[in-house]
Formats: C-alpha cells, sequence, structure tokens
C-alpha cells in the first residue's frame, strides 16, 4: 500500500467499495472497516474479516445528515435536532429503517444505527462513494478497536483490499449510541460525545441500556486486550503492584499524571502516563493498552480518569475489559 496523494487513495477507496471490496478507514472515533450496506456480499464479507457474530448490527456511515432521510422510516424532531447539533460527529442514531440497506446490516432488526463521522477523509470518501456504508470498527471481534493505520495493519492485514490513512482518532473511543425510537431517548452504548451534552439538546433526561445483548461492544468482557486488567485506585496502587510481583507475575500499570503525582515508587515492569484530562486519556486510551500489552504483562494495572463527559467512556471499557472473560 504505496503512499498517494489523498484525491487518488480516495477514489481508489470508493473504486474498492464500489467492488464489493472491504476499507479501513479513519473516523474521529476510530477506524472503521467499511463496504457497501446495499451489497449483501461485501457486508457478508465484514463479518466473515471480523469473526463476528452475524446477529450484531452494524452501523451504517453517510456523508452527510440528509442521508439520514433515506434510510429512516420516519425521522422525529428529536432525530432531526441531534443530527443537526452534533454531525458530523461521534454520535450514532438509531431509527426505523427504511429497507434501504441489506438485512445483514440490521441484524434482522426494524432498526438502523446511522451516523456521520467527523473526519475529513472520511466524508471524502463517503461523498465520492454517494451511498450508506457499513462500518464496524476495523479490529477482530472482542479486541481494542484500532485508532491509526497502523492498529489496522496488525489486526487484518491482508484480509482488508485498502487501508485509508488518516493519522490517530481525535476522539480514540467509539460513538455514543442513542436510540431513538424509545421516548425518552436511550442511551445504548456510552461513547465520544458527552450524554451530558446529548441531554442538554434534547432538555430531557435519557434513559440507558448499557446491557443489550445486540451490542457486542456491550458484551461484559469486550475491548479486551491479551492480560489480565484490574482498575485500582491511586491508593491501593503501591499494594497491589507489590502482591502481584512478589508471585513473579509481569504487572504494566496504565494511569494518568495527577494520580501519577500522588503516589509513591511502585513495582511496575512498564508504565504509560496518559494526560488527566478524560478527553485527552480517551484518545490515547486504546493506543496504551496496545503498547502496554505489547510487553505480555499478566496484569495490567488501570488507574481511570474522572468519570465526567467522555470519562464515563473511558471508565465502560476499562470495565469491560476487566470483566472475566
Ligand atoms: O465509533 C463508532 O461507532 C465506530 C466507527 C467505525 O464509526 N463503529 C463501531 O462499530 O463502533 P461497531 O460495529 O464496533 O459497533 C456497533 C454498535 C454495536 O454495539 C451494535 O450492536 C450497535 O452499534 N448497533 C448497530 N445497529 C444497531 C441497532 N439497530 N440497534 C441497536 N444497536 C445497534
Ligand atoms: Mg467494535
Amino acid at each position: 500500500m504505496a503512499s498517494r496523494m489523498p484525491a487518488d487513495a480516495i477514489n481508489q477507496a470508493a473504486r474498492v467499495l464500489r467492488d464489493g471490496g472491504l476499507v479501513a478507514f479513519p473516523t474521529e472515533t476510530v477506524y472503521g472497516l467499511a463496504a457497501d450496506a446495499r451489497s449483501a456480499e461485501a457486508v457478508r464479507r465484514i463479518f466473515a474479516v471480523k469473526g463476528r457474530p452475524t446477529s450484531h448490527p452494524l452501523i451504517v456511515h453517510v456523508g452527510s445528515a440528509r442521508e439520514l432521510d433515506g434510510l429512516a422510516r420516519a425521522v422525529s424532531s428529536e432525530a432531526r435536532e441531534l443530527a443537526r447539533r452534533f454531525w458530523p460527529g461521534p454520535l450514532t442514531l438509531v431509527v426505523e429503517h427504511a429497507n434501504a440497506v441489506v438485512p445483514a446490516v440490521t441484524g434482522g432488526l426494524s432498526t438502523v444505527g446511522v451516523r456521520v463521522p467527523a473526519h475529513p477523509l472520511a466524508l471524502e470518501l463517503l461523498r465520492e462513494f454517494g451511498g450508506p456504508v457499513a462500518a464496524p470498527s476495523a479490529n477482530r471481534f472482542g479486541r481494542v478497536s484500532p485508532t491509526s493505520a497502523a492498529h489496522v495493519r496488525a489486526d487484518l492485514g491482508n484480509d482488508v483490499d485498502f487501508i485509508l490513512d488518516g493519522g490517530s482518532s481525535a476522539v480514540g473511543v467509539e460513538s455514543t449510541i442513542v436510540d431513538v425510537t424509545r421516548e425518552p431517548p436511550r442511551v445504548l452504548r456510552l461513547g465520544g460525545l458527552a450524554v451530558e451534552d446529548v441531554e442538554a439538546a434534547l432538555g430531557v433526561p435519557l434513559a440507558f441500556e448499557l446491557h443489550g445483548s445486540r451490542a457486542p461492544g456491550q458484551l461484559p468482557s469486550h475491548y479486551a486486550p491479551k492480560a489480565e486488567v484490574v482498575i485500582v485506585s491511586p491508593l491501593e496502587l503501591a499494594a497491589r503492584a507489590e502482591g502481584i510481583s512478589a508471585r513473579g507475575a509481569r504487572v504494566c500499570l496504565l494511569i494518568h499524571e495527577a494520580a501519577r503525582q500522588s503516589v509513591g515508587p511502585a513495582r511496575i515492569d512498564r508504565e504509560i502516563v496518559l494526560p488527566s484530562e478524560p478527553s485527552a486519556y480517551a484518545r490515547e486510551l486504546y493506543a496504551a493498552l496496545r503498547a502496554l500489552d505489547e510487553h505480555r504483562p499478566d496484569v495490567m494495572l488501570v488507574v481511570l480518569p474522572d468519570e465526567r463527559g467522555v470519562g464515563r467512556a473511558v471508565a465502560d471499557r476499562v470495565r469491560r475489559a476487566a470483566s472475566p472473560r
């Protein structure tokens, strides 16, 4: 995959999609694995490459909010308001679908998840392709999502037909999913858009359904690095590290600046210190989990950032990674 001028790369990626191929593309949240959402064969390949159960629906990506009308059976005023406020951006809206994508995309549900991603190359690709693109995160099922082209290459290698390199993802965790077919709208996944911002836009508190079986990212043990993940407070860190090291196990630590300053020396084989601001922590979270995993630790200790804004999605992902597998 030689580097090319962006326009060239966009044209080539769009051609791959038209031919029923798979394109890994950058979004502001994580990299997606794209296929033509109107092609049953192309969508089948997504599930095959990811190793993902076919009952789990995929998010449909479009280049502008106008395209929601062609995908949804009806667009409520709430859906329209959220699209107007937050698209392009890290928000997926679940709406009743209009049969505009193949059934494999929706997993046989009557609804479809739709979003307009906020990454210039993603938007160029979607506009050049001109149709709906089904795209889960571009990783193997159950693993940490990719936030760079190098992560995609490491996970999927030659199983993708084209990788569009758009640098590191600016948000770093997946989109927030809101089901607007429910009253009040229901959050199905915490993500890159703060729930507080959605509530402020609608003027009502949202409902939550974060453990639904239809959402693979909502399985307790999703987003997992290979090491055992243990969430710790700064206070208990040194004792936990000591105990694990004493039994001969390798310990890695993911922590943030403010917390790091509050703890003394600890028996850690390798550590990564992220910014304390939750959105900055989120941006680097998955790359840090991957980098620490490369040291093959037995245990990865994690000190979470504040659980406000995107910090709630960070805590959600790390808790899932820490659940029994
Ligand atoms: O940020 C993102 O959303 C990334 C980028 C690539 O856009 N995509 C992503 O896709 O995270 P994926 O497939 O890894 O997660 C899709 C989530 C799943 O949890 C799925 O169950 C849920 O969206 N979903 C999709 N359609 C749905 C529907 N109709 N009803 C309920 N959940 C749905
Ligand atoms: Mg995923």
